[in-house]
Parts: structure tokens; C-alpha cells; sequence
């Protein structure tokens, strides 16, 4: 979607997202630069273990970064907000629900909710997707979609719990109703394919998306065996 100012004033944006594939020790992430390429301003998702590669990204997008963009607040997901908030003095958003459900706390944190805003002439458009934790955000730009844990091209994110896993039914049934087949995704993680995978691909492709009723998903989500974060790839 453009956003109504870029439409007014005749020009096409297309946000520029830039893939930065971080680790530490086992832990494999994905944090994402995302840059108006008219103002050069930046937010990024998730960020996570490698600040260097981070700045490096801004560096040479010479992007000014406006704002740190956080699906949830899981470790391997907050790991560098606060640094790079102190360093380019910008928020940190974050679902309220997931502020309240997790103790999450920071000078700069701002608690969202599913108003749209403006990034120079990009629009982030919050989708409140619970089911992995209480409070899950994924944040559409354009016709990319940020994902954090909820929907991976390969699968889902683990539920704690039943009623979790219903959250989760309901979050992925709003993202197949809502999203546009040429919507790319871009998750935290991957267990082999590459981010940016159309919407459609996942729609044929991935299992939790064929469910269509809440119970017998819970029973696929929740079988035993599912632990599988040491197994997130690089593609
Ligand atoms: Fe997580």
C-alpha cells in the first residue's frame, strides 16, 4: 500500500528491506532494515546480536534509523532494541498487550495498537496476531509483512497452551484473510527457505495454513517433538 502522501505527491515508493542474518551461539535470527528510499528513513525489526552488521546496513543505506519495530519480546527479538535506542535515539514499538504480558520496560519504549503510522513515506501498519505470546505484532510495509514468530514460510511459532493455540488459529486465519497473495513474508527465523517468500507459496505450502478449524490445529500445534529452534537455518 502507498501511502496517501506518496500517492498525492505522484510518486511510487517501494520500501527497500534489507535481510540481516544474525547469530549468536546456536541461536540463528533474522533482523530486518527497512528503508524509505525517498526520505532515506529506516526502522528496524527485531534486532538482534550483531550490532555491527546493523550499523554497517545503515552505513551503507545511509538510512537515518526513526524507530525500532519489535513483533515480541522474546530474547533472541529484544536483544539489541535498547542499545540501538540509546545509540539513534528513537522508539522502541511494541504492542501494549505484550509490554503488559511480558514486564518489558525502556526509556524509549512506546506501546502501539492497531492505529497505522507514517515512517517518512512508508506506512506501518500493525497486525495484532497473539498466539506465540500474549501480545504478537506483525507490521506490514507495503507489500511486505514482518512476522516475528507467528508465521514462518515452513510453519508457526510454538504455543504455550491451547488457548494459545486457538489465539493462533485465529491470528493466521486474519493474515490469510487479510493479506494479498503477492505479500512477501518476512519471518524471525527460517528452517531453510529464504525470507521473502510470496504469501501465496505459504497459502499452498505451509501446514499451518490448511487448518480450518481452531481444535484440530491446537491438536497439530501442541503434538510432542516440536522444540525445533536449534534447527533454524540459514537459507
Ligand atoms: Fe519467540
Amino acid at each position: 500500500m502507498i501511502h496517501p502522501q506518496a500517492a498525492a505527491t505522484g510518486h511510487e515508493l517501494i520500501p527497500r528491506v534489507i535481510v540481516l542474518d544474525v547469530r549468536h551461539e546456536s541461536m540463528k535470527n533474522f533482523s530486518y532494515l527497512v528503508v524509505d528510499p525517498g526520505s532515506l528513513q529506516a526502522v528496524i525489526v527485531d534486532p538482534a546480536w550483531e550490532i555491527d552488521k546493523i550499523d554497517r546496513a545503515l552505513a551503507d543505506t545511509k538510512a537515518t534509523l526513526r524507530g525500532i519495530l519489535v513483533t515480541h519480546s522474546h530474547p533472541d527479538h529484544i536483544d539489541l532494541a535498547k542499545p540501538l535506542a540509546e545509540k539513534y535515539d528513537c522508539p522502541i514499538w511494541m504492542s501494549k498487550a505484550e509490554i503488559v504480558a511480558s514486564g518489558f520496560s525502556a526509556r524509549q519504549l512506546a506501546g502501539i495498537d492497531m492505529r497505522p503510522w507514517p515512517v517518512g513515506q512508508m506506512l506501518i501498519e500493525p497486525i495484532f496476531t497473539p498466539g506465540h505470546t500474549p501480545g504478537c505484532m506483525c507490521y506490514l510495509i507495503g507489500e511486505n509483512l514482518f512476522t516475528g514468530d507467528v508465521l514462518f514460510a515452513e510453519g508457526c511459532g510454538i504455543c504455550p497452551d491451547t488457548q494459545a493455540a486457538y489465539a493462533m488459529f485465529a491470528s493466521l486465519d486474519q493474515l490469510k484473510t487479510r493479506l494479498e497473495p503477492h505479500t512477501r513474508i518476512f519471518p524471525g527465523h527460517s528452517y531453510g527457505q529464504p525470507p521473502g517468500r510470496p504469501m501465496s507459496q505459504l497459502r499452498r505450502e505451509n501446514i499451518y495454513l490448511q487448518f480450518s478449524d481452531k481444535e484440530s490445529f491446537a491438536a497439530f500445534r501442541l503434538r510432542s517433538g516440536q522444540d525445533r529452534a536449534r534447527l533454524f537455518k540459514f537459507s
